[in-house]
């Protein structure tokens, strides 16, 4: 039994069920499963928005399907689903809402915290961005030198910069190419130098992104960029105005670090960072794309929202998707999850998917305080496709571990392409069929010898098979397909919070760290003494200061 009263996860007749139907599949190849049934190939799938979702090539049958939707009900997913978009403090660690869902939600909903409607005040937020996104596209917004704004600086970290550098990359093709985007994230001052060594002041607009205003990494960062904006002003206090601007949901700390309220972005603490670039953290997404396009995508995760909240268990795409991934985590001893887009410009997405995915549910504490006793998130890991088939495709192929991944493509390459370039596009698509066909179908000894392999090699030649595989496949990769995937993701991680019985919501392994550091730093500087340094981390703090000659 758990502390909140709940019968243990793995002690209820849902998860014992689906252990002996593991044990009663076991051998099971997907070859004799599409040979069983002709339909499957079409049958196992789905299509939400712009989505279609194959998810045929997974190692379940409809039985799997059926009991994996019974731990889903017996974990009561759906409550929480419904619990979340009431806005209901589901993060209870923290004591908060959980409503990026209103964050997309279209301007005549109501949405209540507390009593109150949080709608209006989410679009009068994306209406003064889109003023100030359109002011800066225009050239109307200009620096302290007169000068319009043609280099645009986010500096964040973590929620507050995968979120938008992602996003930026999949939409190159939709940004204004006359602007200069960049993403500071790192304290590593190598970042900052990059970003800014050719750019030239009087036209860098500056967006400090910090949910709490307090990130050691972003101030740093924000501080340093101060410093080379006045250097390059000539000193004058008064440019900081109209070259930074900040999104946070801390206006004293705004205010405190010299920006002007009226400069800033506002968003709410029921907004988790890993879920807030679709709240003012979008501005630098918003200047480089326009509000239009910007809103093209809140449509698309609104899409996603909808079918989450009101389509039925058989037919719901991140519940399947939750439940794939507990079906090979926790009775399959998968330990990771690749997720591989066959396009370049999702190549920063995997990235993003790795906090949202194992910051919100890398746990091992449960809701009811106790420990669990069951996996928890996956490793999520992966890049674009094609690169990966010639670096560690061999592994996910060949190698001893079950990998389950996801396969993102698009029917159409992207506009802007040459003929030239638009004609490699099906040879990429080529490739991204063709893998989920090898990890699923493999290759037997028998195909193998067949080819005229000596006897010697077809051990090495030979492909097992049975790599399980979801094929997520749209007609383009537009904001609001983008859109409709990150929500897809965002709601798969949310499933299997609720089905282990985890808060997805807070993030308190990172404090530790955090801590540390601060009371590392004044021994690499001044040699201080810290209190409690254990012997490798003061041998090594003394080995820094030797080598910094200190
Ligand atoms: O340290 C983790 C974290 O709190 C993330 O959850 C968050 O996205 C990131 O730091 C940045 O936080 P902030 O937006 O408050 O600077």
């Amino acid at each position: 039994m758990n502390a909140d009263g709940r019968t243990r996860l793995d002690q209820t007749p849902e998860w014992t069920a689906l252990t002996a139907h593991r044990d009663d599949l076991a051998g099971t190849r997907l070859r004799e499963l599409f040979a069983a049934d002709q339909g499957r190939g079409t049958g196992y799938t789905l299509q939400v928005g712009d989505l279609y979702i194959d998810y045929s090539k997974h190692l379940v049958t409809d039985e799997t399907l059926r009991l994996l939707r019974e731990l889903a009900a017996a974990t009561d997913v759906f409550g929480l689903r419904d619990a979340m978009f009431r806005g209901e403090r589901i993060n209870t660690t923290e004591d908060r809402a959980v409503l990026h869902t209103a964050l997309r939600a279209p301007r005549d909903a109501v949405i209540e915290v507390d009593g109150e409607n949080v709608v209006p005040a989410v679009h009068a937020v994306l209406d003064r961005m889109a003023a100030f996104a359109d002011q800066v596209r225009s050239g109307a917004w200009t620096g302290h030198t007169g000068r319009r704004v043609r280099n645009v600086v986010n500096i964040g970290i973590g929620g507050s910069d995968l979120g938008p550098a992602m996003a930026y990359e999949t939409l190159r093709a939709f940004t204004d190419r006359d602007l200069t985007v960049r993403f500071v994230s790192n304290v590593d001052g190598a970042d900052m130098h990059e970003a800014v060594r050719d750019l030239d002041p009087a036209e860098t607009l500056f967006i400090v992104a910090s949910k709490t205003f307090t990130t050691i990494e972003t101030i740093t960062n924000a501080t340093s960029a101060r410093a080379w904006l006045l250097q390059g002003l000539g000193g004058d206090e008064k440019a900081v105005a109209r070259h930074f601007v900040a999104l946070s949901t801390n206006q004293e700390k705004v205010s405190g670090f010299g920006i002007d309220p009226e400069n800033m972005f506002e968003f709410w603490d029921w907004v988790g960072g890993r879920y807030s670039y679709d709240s003012a953290i979008g501005l630098s997404l918003m200047i480089a794309i326009g509000p239009d396009r910007f809103r093209e995508m809140l449509d698309g995760f609104h899409l996603v929202d909808e079918h989450f909240r009101t389509a039925p268990a058989e037919a719901n795409a991140p519940l399947l998707m939750g439940l794939l991934g507990i079906w090979y985590g926790n009775f399959h001893d998968a330990q990771s999850h690749a997720v591989l887009p066959y396009s370049h410009y999702l190549s920063r997405f995997t990235a993003y998917l790795q906090q949202l995915d194992m910051e919100s549910n890398g746990k091992y504490v449960g809701r009811d305080g106790q420990e669990v006793d069951w996996q928890t998130g996956p490793v999520v890991w992966g890049t674009p496709g094609t690169n990966g088939q010639h670096a560690y495709y061999q592994l996910i192929h060949q190698g001893t571990k079950l990998i389950p991944a996801d396969f993102i493509g698009f029917a159409e390459p992207v506009a802007e392409l040459s003929d030239g370039l638009k004609a490699q596009h099906d040879l990429l698509m080529a490739n991204f069929f063709a893998q989920t066909q090898a990890l699923a179908f493999g290759k037997t000894p028998d195909e193998v010898r067949a080819e005229g392999v000596p006897e010697e090699l077809v051990a090495h030649k030979t492909f097992k098979g049975d790599h399980p595989t979801t094929t997520i496949l749209a007609r383009e990769l537009t904001p609001s397909v983008l859109g409709q995937l990150i929500a897809l993701y965002e709601h798969k991680v949310f499933v299997q919070g609720a089905v282990w019985n985890i808060d997805s919501f807070d993030q308190w392994g990172v404090e530790l760290g955090k801590v540390l550091a601060k009371r590392v730093e004044p021994a690499l500087t001044e040699g201080a003494q810290v209190p409690g340094l254990d012997a490798s981390s003061t041998a090594l703090v003394a080995k820094y200061r030797e080598l910094r000659g200190r």
